[in-house]
């Protein structure tokens, strides 16, 4: 429960703070060069600690339970979080769960359940999603919490003192399941399942009401000449570019000013407004200010705002890309460095959704295919830029050929006994494989060489724009690189009694694994688990896997390598097993039903 005490107390401290903020006076009684400067102070502050990252999913509805969609945007910022830690980052992640506004409201209603139990039910079932496939979040958050009702109150009335939320009324469209307000050009006619004639949003088929309403507004319109400042001076501030332009299009046109209350009586579930409480906060508003409730706001929480970074699917852009920005400049804070956005996951050619009765289980898939399965098929599927429609046919093929048979034959290969009996990481020779041609190595040799040496600085490129495809694409071609070096030369068929041959076998066998070591540490944020199986398996230890340590074949440049000679370790089985199409039709996704038909 609220104690307007507390209220009180932080709005008369969010009141001192505003009073000796340059950003006291509304943004739009600036001049355009004046607002240029508040926009250089807000959107670029560098972090004291530039070694600190933040990175955070959307906070995931608790209508209905997980699906594969939600464990994607999930797994995309684990995927970051890691890769940031590799790196040596002081990385925090943040996850959780969105649990006020109407949507959830009737979906507790009609579970007969009262809201708060109802929302703890699911939120525990996104948790245990989310620690059963090694989403490594920091933070878990849900918006029923106290620290971040306070968050919200604070950030609410640091909106309302400095003039950008008044009390008007709202007439228009609203998509309960959205919870967004919509524009008479995005709406059209459709039938419902029954042939009703109904009103949907033509971004997401989902039925819109009109209402009308007293209640308060946020002075948005004021906010598109900074928004494009922004954007302008920060083109990678949205990526893919895609969606970068998108935004900047939408910008082309006005926008009106926003609801961000709704009447109690229509809607009990969420946070009162601070001094009104006929009113309550209308729930992206209270959502999209998790992300700094995490990073510490009200209190300190400059080291972990200053350097955010946003995962986000394309279809809740404009939530994050318009009017979190706005609501960040009129509260005075810096934007986020980045947002990512990535796009759907489809069935049959239709978003997966509860609504459409075609989600697919995140649980059961990674039962079946195995966490790191799971998390590999879908970051090595998934495109950002477009979407991609799944399959279980897809996924047991890519799985197949690139984890059991590639990189799991490839390891397999090289620490069998037959080719390396005393289980070693061999010695490397360099009149075998010299810096210039006369060895036994031909030019493929040289090439592949020279790829896996390349490898970690494409892969850091392609996670650092959110490419991970690109990254385990371009890992997966020097996997097939490695193998057809081995084959090659057919280490199984050279003499081990002979000199020369050890040498050369022995030689071979290093390089496989200096390479098998790379893909091994570059890896990691995709499939932990494999990673570490791999890893331990050449006996690489846990401080030698960081992203530093990616010094690939040391020996071939006169140097040193800290593992020759030094012992395999332990075999523990198969890195990954081949799966049976028959297991997995057992668990099939259910039958698609059918949604509201737009005319
Ligand atoms: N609660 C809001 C977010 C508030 S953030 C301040 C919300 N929740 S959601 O549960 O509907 O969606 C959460 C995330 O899951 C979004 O990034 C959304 O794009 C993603 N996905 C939901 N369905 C999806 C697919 N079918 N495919 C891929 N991701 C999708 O929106």
């Amino acid at each position: 429960m609220r104690t307007p005490f507390v209220f009180v107390a932080r709005s008369c401290k969010a009141v001192h703070r505003l009073q000796q903020s340059p950003f006291f006076s509304p943004i739009s009684a600036l001049s355009r060069h004046q607002r240029v400067s508040v926009l250089r102070q807000t959107s670029t502050h560098p972090s004291k600690d530039d070694r600190s990252y933040y990175i955070t999913t959307p906070i995931f509805y608790v209508n209905a339970s997980p699906h594969l969609g939600h464990l994607y945007s999930a797994v995309i910022a684990d995927c970051f979080h890691r890769y940031k830690l590799l790196q040596g980052f002081d990385s925090k992640f943040a996850t959780g769960t969105d649990e006020h506004g109407l949507k959830i409201q009737q979906a507790a209603d009609t579970a007969g359940k009262d809201p708060l139990t109802f929302c703890t039910d699911v939120s525990e079932r996104f948790k245990h999603l989310f620690s059963r496939c090694n989403v490594s979040y920091t933070d878990y958050i849900r918006t029923t919490e106290q620290r971040h009702r306070e968050a919200v109150e604070h950030f609410w009335s640091v909106l309302w003192n400095k003039g950008f939320i008044y009390k008007g009324s709202y007439e228009g469209w609203y998509s309960t399941q959205d919870e967004s307000f919509l524009t008479p050009s995005q709406v059209g006619d459709a039938l419902d399942s029954s042939g009703k004639e109904i009103k949907v949003s033509l971004e997401s088929g989902h039925k819109v009401d009109w209402m009308q309403e007293e209640n308060y507004m946020f002075r948005l319109s004021e906010f598109r000449p900074q928004l494009l400042d922004w954007l302008r001076g920060n083109p990678r501030a949205i990526q893919p570019e895609r969606f970068y332009q998108a935004v900047l299009q939408w910008l082309q046109e006005d926008l009106p000013d926003l609801s961000v209350s709704r009447q109690r009586s229509r809607l009990q579930w969420g946070i009162p407004v601070p001094g009104d409480a006929e009113q309550t906060i209308y729930v992206w508003l209270d959502a999209l200010v998790n992300y700094l409730t995490v990073a510490g706001y009200p209190d300190k929480h400059e080291q972990w705002w200053n350097v955010a970074h946003h995962i986000v699917g394309k279809d809740i852009l404009k939530f994050h890309a318009i009017y979190w920005p706005s609501f960040l400049l009129g509260a005075g804070l810096p934007l986020p460095q980045t947002i990512h956005v990535h796009s759907h996951w489809t069935v049959g050619g239709k978003k997966m959704s509860k609504s459409l009765g075609n989600v697919v289980d995140p649980l059961e898939r990674s039962q079946m295919f195995t966490t790191d399965g799971m998390r590999y098929f879908l970051l090595r599927q998934g495109v950002p830029d477009s979407d991609c429609d799944y399959t279980d046919d897809k996924a047991i093929k890519l799985l197949n050929a690139e984890l059991a048979d590639s990189l799991g034959g490839l390891l397999n290969r090289c620490t069998a006994p037959a080719l390396n009996p005393a289980q070693v990481y061999p010695s490397f020779c360099p009149q075998s494989f010299p810096n210039q041609p006369g060895g036994r190595a031909v030019v493929e040799d040289y090439h592949m060489l020279d790829a896996v040496k390349h490898l970690p600085a494409l892969v850091e490129q392609h996670y650092e724009s959110m490419h991970v495809y690109k990254a385990l694409e371009a890992i997966s071609a020097c996997v097939r690189q490695t193998n057809g070096f081995v084959h090659r030369h057919a280490p199984w068929k050279l003499d081990r009694r002979d000199s020369k041959d050890r040498r050369w076998l022995d030689t071979i066998i290093h390089i496989s694994l200096e390479c098998l070591r790379i893909y091994g540490t570059l890896l990691q944020p995709v499939v932990p688990e494999i990673s570490n199986k791999l890893l331990s398996r050449l006996g690489v230890q846990q401080g030698e896997r960081s992203w530093a340590d990616v010094n690939f074949l040391p020996r071939y440049q006169g140097m040193d390598c800290p593992f020759e000679g030094r012992a395999l370790g332990s075999d523990s089985g198969v890195l990954f097993s081949r799966l049976e199409r028959q297991n997995v039709d057992q668990q099939k996704p259910k039958k698609t039903k059918k949604a509201a038909k737009v005319k």
